[in-house]
């Protein structure tokens, strides 16, 4: 079965209805996808593996547990970017690999222009990030090229989508888990999610 986890979180919904505002300033929706980011991360990460080791405290000796899984952190640039500095914070250690995309204005199709994803050296999970799922073009075109690269698992993270995207996606991969902080209603006829927050990419760089 296809995974879509929403988030209920309160503090993620109050941190979106800032988001959405037209009138939040590009300085405040930056710290607000950073923030967001970071929050969803938790939630995302909540089924990773972890191993057991020893740690000696000021105190004694004792069990802990650390991550077992290699992550990496693959954002779709330009908007992914907001959204990788709040994964790295979380995930400090995770190489960061970034993939260049935008929708063609005309035709919604995503035009790819960089990739960083090396051959032949991959990490067990990928977290794919791009804080807007509309059309699914993109992602479907990000997950294409990072099954190449044959991680054991991917997750595609997402601060907000359309059904219409998410759809596109669970079809077309059914075993990529899809992480929301929101699902909205529908896609506006030049591809843009409603209600939405506009364009996260002139949002989060003030262009
Ligand atoms: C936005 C967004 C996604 C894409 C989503 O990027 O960040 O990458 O659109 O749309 P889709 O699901 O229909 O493919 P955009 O093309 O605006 O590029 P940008 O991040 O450089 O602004
Ligand atoms: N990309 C955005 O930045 N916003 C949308 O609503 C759709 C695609």
């Amino acid at each position: 079965m296809p995974e879509l986890l929403i988030s209920h979180h309160p503090v993620i919904h109050n941190k979106l209805a800032q988001l959405r505002a037209q009138d939040t300033p590009p300085a405040v929706f930056r710290k607000l996808v950073h923030e967001l980011s970071f929050l969803l991360g938790v939630e995302a990460t909540q089924d990773l593996a972890t191993r057991e080791v020893q740690v000696q405290t000021p105190l004694q000796r004792c069990n802990a547990q650390i991550l077992a899984e290699s992550i990496a952190i693959v954002p779709i640039l330009r908007a992914g970017l907001g959204m990788s500095v709040g994964l790295s914070g979380l995930l400090p250690d995770a190489p960061v690999r970034h993939l260049g995309m935008y929708r063609d204005e005309e035709t919604l199709q995503p035009v790819a222009y960089y990739s960083n994803i090396p051959a032949g050296q991959c990490e067990d999970l990928v977290l794919l990030v791009d804080p807007m799922l509309a059309t699914g073009g993109s992602a479907l075109m990000a997950i294409e090229q990072i099954k190449r690269w044959q991680p054991k698992r991917i997750k595609f993270l997402a601060l907000l989508a359309a059904p219409e995207g998410v759809a596109a996606l669970h079809d077309a991969h059914p075993d990529v888990a899809i992480h929301l902080c929101v699902l909205d209603e529908k896609l506006s006829q030049k591809g843009y999610i409603l209600p939405g927050l506009g364009d996260a990419g002139d949002r989060i760089f003030n262009t």
